[in-house]
């Protein structure tokens, strides 16, 4: 079994984590093979530029062009800046920024720590892929969502411990084909269960209940009479929607239900037990705007973004004409639950 990440079959492809092929070689070369780094061996320059070995080139969470539409997000927006008149822009804000030396990929010049408000200080020279994944997670029997890191696990660095007091997230999503993520869209994408927000919370201490944040999320912000809102809200002046068809990628929900009810194909709307989280509005790794928004948060009408006037328009939203899906007067997707447009 040869299944280096060329794998063409995604049930070979997803053995890789799973300990297939020539598993630890996939990330440790052995003496006198091609390790640039410390003594563990790594294959690339540091834990990031090791797994972009694979994740930016077939796997990928990196493209050249913007053209990696996984439930993620691609980090190429991390080098891309929309600035115009009356509108300022850093491409740091698009996203997490990880450091991988082989890459040219550094920390954020302006953010030193992730935002919280109290609690520990996770300090953003440390971000690196594996900060948020476990590179060895996905050894039976535990399998924690995309191997993100659980209870427990402790950043060491220079002395600091920094500990992870709650869970990785329960949600179920589509595998890559063919070595590849297929575009994330309202039929095929990651079904969110709960804890995503306490699991970000593992590092934005306190963002789950905090009036340093704009916006409740969490196990608890129930949508109650706002999900018949998102289910008939379908654009700016349209609410003939409805729940077994309201399902909106770009404005994902929780739906409070355990790993065998959540359905990656489902398109069916949320309903008043399901919660606002985090990645309702922001990706996980990077999006072509600020604050690692879904859409801009800075414009009136989200078709007005400066990102539609450049080369990368195409893949702002995924490979969809904003102009198409929405119309082109749609105002802040907030409105698919507060419709005050
Ligand atoms: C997907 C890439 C990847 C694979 C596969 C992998 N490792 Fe690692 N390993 C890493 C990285 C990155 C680190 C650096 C520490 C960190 O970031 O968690 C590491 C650290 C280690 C360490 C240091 C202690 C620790 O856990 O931090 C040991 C020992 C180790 N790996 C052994 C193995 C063995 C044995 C295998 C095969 C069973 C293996 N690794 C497979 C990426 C990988
Ligand atoms: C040798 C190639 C290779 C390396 C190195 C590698 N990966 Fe992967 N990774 C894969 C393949 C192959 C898949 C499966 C993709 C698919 O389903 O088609 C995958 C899938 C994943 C997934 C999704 C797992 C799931 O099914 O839920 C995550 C998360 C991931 N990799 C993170 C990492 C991280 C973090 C590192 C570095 C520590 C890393 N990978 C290094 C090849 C690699
Ligand atoms: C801040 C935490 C964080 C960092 C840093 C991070 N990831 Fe992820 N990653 C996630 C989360 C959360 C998901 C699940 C996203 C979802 O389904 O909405 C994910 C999903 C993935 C997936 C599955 C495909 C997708 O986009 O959903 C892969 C592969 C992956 N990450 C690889 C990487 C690699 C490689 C790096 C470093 C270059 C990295 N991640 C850095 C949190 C992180
Ligand atoms: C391992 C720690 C860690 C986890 C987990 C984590 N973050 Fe972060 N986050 C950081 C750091 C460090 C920064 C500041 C550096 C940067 O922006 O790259 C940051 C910055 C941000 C920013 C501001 C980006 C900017 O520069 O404007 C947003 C938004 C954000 N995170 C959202 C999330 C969400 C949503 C999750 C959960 C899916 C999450 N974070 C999980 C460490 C983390
Ligand atoms: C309803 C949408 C929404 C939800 C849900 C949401 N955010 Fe935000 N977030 C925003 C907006 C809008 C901004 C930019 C304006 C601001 O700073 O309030 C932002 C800014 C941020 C920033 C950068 C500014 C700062 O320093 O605080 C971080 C970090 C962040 N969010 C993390 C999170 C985390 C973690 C969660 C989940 C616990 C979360 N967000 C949930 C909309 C949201
Ligand atoms: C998925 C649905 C959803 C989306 C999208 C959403 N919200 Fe909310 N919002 C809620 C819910 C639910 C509450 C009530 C939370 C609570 O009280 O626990 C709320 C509360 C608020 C409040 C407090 C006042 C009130 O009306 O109760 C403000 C202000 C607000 N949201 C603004 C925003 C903004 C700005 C955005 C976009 C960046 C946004 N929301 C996106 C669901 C949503």
């Amino acid at each position: 079994m040869l299944c280096l990440g060329f794998c063409l079959f995604s049930s070979d492809a997803d053995a890789f984590h799973w300990g297939g092929g020539d598993y630890c070689r996939g990330c440790h070369g052995a003496i006198g093979e091609d390790t640039s780094s410390s003594t563990l061996g790594l294959l690339g320059g540091d834990a990031s530029s090791t797994c972009l070995r694979c994740h930016d080139d077939t796997h990928r969470v990196l493209t050249e062009n913007g053209g990696g539409h996984s439930p993620g997000g691609d980090f190429y927006w991390l080098t891309r800046e929309y600035s115009q008149n009356g509108y300022e822009d850093r491409a740091d804000s698009h996203g997490h920024n990880i450091i991988a030396v082989d890459y040219g990929l550094t920390r954020d010049a302006f953010k030193d720590r992730a935002p919280s408000s109290g609690g520990g200080v996770f300090s953003s020279n440390w971000l690196e892929c594996t900060s948020c994944h476990d590179p060895h997670g996905l050894s039976y029997p535990s399998y924690d969502f995309r191997m993100l890191r659980s209870t427990g696990w402790i950043e060491n660095r220079a002395g600091v411990s920094y500990y992870f007091p709650n869970p990785s997230p329960t949600a179920v999503s589509y595998s890559g084909q063919g070595g590849d993520w297929p575009t994330e869209t309202d039929q095929r994408h990651t079904d969110y269960g709960e804890g995503m927000s306490e699991w970000c919370s593992n590092c934005h201490v306190g963002y789950t209940n905090s009036s340093q944040h704009s916006h409740a999320a969490g196990n608890n912000a129930y949508l109650n009479q706002y999900a018949d809102l998102y289910n008939s809200y379908v654009a700016t002046g349209d609410f003939t929607g409805s729940a077994d068809s309201a399902y909106d990628h770009f404005v994902p929900f929780e739906r409070g239900v355990d790993e065998n009810l959540l359905d990656p194909y489902s398109t069916h709307g949320p309903d008043s037990q399901s919660r606002v989280m985090c990645l309702t509005c922001h990706r996980a790794h990077a999006t072509p705007f600020a604050n690692i928004g879904r859409w801009d948060f800075q414009t009136q009408f989200i078709a007005d973004s400066p990102v539609f006037s450049s080369a990368d328009s195409a893949q702002a939203f995924y490979g969809d004409d904003i102009e198409m899906r929405y119309g082109t007067f749609q105002r802040s997707l907030c409105n698919k639950c507060h419709v005050q447009d």
